[in-house]
């Protein structure tokens, strides 16, 4: 139907015949002669009518935004004063002899132009047209490079792509299963993967030596900006592999992207303990931009009188950190009250601070609130442990480590945009000798990865002291966010069967929830090791998109909701009968709050 993308007319198209075919941007009239923009996947061109093609002139009269059209004309210069040098076309424009209305459009939604003032629950609602901005297609396209240029890589690699199930039993990534009821087995359910995991240690079992995957994974869980209910993995595994080559390879693999697709050089990644992380930064994936660090101050203020700092400086599950913000004393009160209502959304009762005025007149040369309660000496003491000049400004936080490390590690972050204190563009890293387990709040232990991450001590030392263990699980950090992760397994049952035990699975539910793993791990199974990269947060991070929701082209809502389709949504009785499911309480209507709209269906009648 069209010679030509409209996006990709230019010069050299000169005196050319083409024909294009797409949706009218905008159209002008401009007294004698109809001006309209038409729009495709490639970019925008402008199309004239004038009165010497009376027919396709009066077509022209006709159409309205977003109706879908065909036009026939020769490419031509624009006339000189009239170029727009801002759009890869805007040199020519193509002067129409011929035109055919494709399709008629109802009054769009919201003006493509002007999507910024449309909340996004519009958006969402009429996902169709908000794809059509050029921005939102741009993204599409740049993670169709970034699949292409991945699965080129891995293929390269000799890695064999492998598809896994969906319907399935439950695979444990720490989130809730979405469960799928089977009408063959009456009350059982298959689980959606949370990740391909166990399938792809059963193909090292089977010796496909190197798989991987562009997999949907499945979590039912709280939602964030970078979190969604259904998202896609970039998974790997490998055989006969250790850390080393594993990161090594995935590390290219990144760095190679960002060059080939981003024109980017990432720098050097830097490697660094989990405990030297948490220490440092709060966090176990650090924000390596911005140069704020947590110091520990516990032992300095152990016994001041001032219980808010003394209670966790002598709490072995406690911790009392500075944080020394450069120029910070610049901060107003106001700005300082904000800051402290911030960090109460994790936890924190309060944020102390210090303002270093002027040291050389020592504490008197420092302004708190809070120096009347540690006294002269530990202030100073604690300025200089920070390493606080004139001019700066220390937050304090103190409470259980938990709580100090997620408010001073958010407020770090939050204080790194606001003072724009960002030292680079980039920053990769790897986060390395995770403990195997975290404290549950029932006293209990989970495991920080999965149950089938590998330590990297003994079975027996594993026993010995589980809440020490470290495992040989590796994340990839960039900027603050957690690209992938990924461990060597264990590959020997009773090393499996040791988690298991320590976990508080015992051997009759290990059977009956794993016994195929425990079964394959009899029968010659490799060593092996592997990774997953959440794509949509690599492809949010690369186009600089502020959600994943912007690289996704159907998103959910933050509840996990289709605007577009209404889903999830209500089914009828006789569905519920085959599946063996009588409801709790009768459906209700479809939870996915519809979007009212005055226009939907009606003849787009607007001038
Ligand atoms: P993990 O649970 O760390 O590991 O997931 C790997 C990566 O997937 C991305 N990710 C998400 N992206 C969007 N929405 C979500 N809800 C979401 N959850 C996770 C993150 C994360 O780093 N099987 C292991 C991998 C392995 O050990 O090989 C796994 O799934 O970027
Ligand atoms: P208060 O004695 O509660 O008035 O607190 C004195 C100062 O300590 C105020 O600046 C509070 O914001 C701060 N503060 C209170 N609790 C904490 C805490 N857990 N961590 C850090 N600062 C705190």
């Amino acid at each position: 139907m069209r010679s030509h993308y409209c996006g990709g007319i230019n010069e050299s198209h000169i005196d050319q015949d083409v024909t294009l075919c797409g949706w009218v941007h905008r159209r002008r009239d401009h007294g004698g002669v109809i001006f309209l923009d038409l729009r495709d996947r490639d970019g925008i061109s402008q199309v004239v009518f004038d009165p010497d093609t009376p027919d396709s002139f009066s077509l022209a009269e006709k159409v309205r935004s977003e109706f879908v059209i065909q036009v026939t004309g020769r490419v031509r210069r624009r006339p000189a004063g009239t170029e727009n040098a801002n759009m890869p076309t805007g040199q020519v424009e193509v002067l129409g002899t011929a035109m055919t209305i494709l399709n008629a459009a109802a009054t769009p939604p919201f003006p493509l132009d002007e999507h910024v003032d449309v909340g996004e629950d519009v958006r969402l609602r009429y996902r169709f047209v908000d794809l059509r901005r050029p921005e939102m297609l741009n993204r599409l396209r740049f993670r169709s490079r970034v699949t292409s240029y991945i699965r080129n890589f891995l293929d390269r690699n000799e890695f064999m792509d492998v598809e896994t199930p969906i319907l399935t039993r439950a695979t444990p990534e720490g989130a809730r299963d979405y469960l799928v009821p089977s009408r063959t087995q009456e009350g059982s359910f298959f689980a959606l993967p949370q990740s391909p995991q166990l399938f792809k240690q059963l193909l090292m079992v089977s010796g496909v030596d190197r798989y991987y995957q562009i997999a949907k994974c499945f979590r039912d869980e709280d939602l964030r900006a970078d979190r969604q209910p259904e998202f896609t993995q970039i998974d790997i595994e490998a055989s006969f592999v250790d850390e080393e080559s594993l990161m090594g390879m995935t590390e290219s693999m990144i760095r190679e992207l960002f060059r080939d697709v981003l024109q980017v050089d990432l720098p050097e990644f830097t490697r660094m303990a989990y405990s030297e992380a948490m220490k440092r930064y709060g966090s176990d994936k650090p924000d390596l931009r911005i140069p704020l660090e947590l110091i520990d101050v516990a032992d300095l203020v152990s016994s001041v009188d001032f219980k808010v700092f003394a209670g966790p400086a002598k709490d072995p599950k406690g911790r009392v950190a500075g944080l020394r913000v450069p120029r910070g004393n610049e901060l107003t009160r106001k700005q300082i009250d904000e800051y402290t209502k911030y960090v109460g959304i994790y936890g924190a009762k309060g944020l102390a601070y210090i303002k270093v005025n002027d040291l050389s007149k020592g504490a008197e040369g420092l302004q708190s609130p809070i120096i009347k309660f540690l006294g002269d000496d530990v202030a100073l003491a604690v300025i200089e442990r920070v390493g606080a000049e004139d001019g700066d400004l220390v937050f304090f936080g103190a409470d259980k480590t938990t709580v100090v490390n997620e408010a001073l590690g958010a407020l770090r972050i939050k204080l790194g945009h606001d003072l724009s204190l960002l030292t680079s563009e980039w920053a990769p890293m790897w986060v390395v000798d995770f403990p195997m387990f975290e404290e549950t709040s029932d006293g209990g232990l989970h495991a920080i990865h999965h149950p089938f991450t590998a330590p990297s001590c003994t079975s027996e030392e594993l026993a010995a002291s589980p809440e020490t263990a470290l495992s040989r699980a590796y994340d990839m950090v960039l900027n603050g966010t957690e690209l992938g992760g990924g461990s060597i397994r264990i590959h020997d049952e009773s090393m499996q069967q040791a988690v298991f035990r320590i976990l508080g699975i015992d051997e009759e539910e290990a059977r009956a929830k794993f016994g195929f793993l425990l079964d394959a791990l009899k029968y010659g199974c490799p060593p092996h090791g592997g990774l997953a990269f959440g794509l949509d947060r690599l492809v949010m991070l690369m186009t600089g998109a502020s959600s994943i929701r912007d690289v996704i082209a159907f998103p959910k809502t933050q509840s996990a909701t289709c605007l577009m389709t209404q889903a999830p949504g209500a089914v009828d009785e006789k569905q519920l009968r085959e599946l063996h499911i009588r409801l709790r309480k009768p459906a209700t209507k479809p939870s996915a709050s519809a979007v009212e709209t005055s226009n939907e269906g009606e003849a787009n009648s607007e001038s």
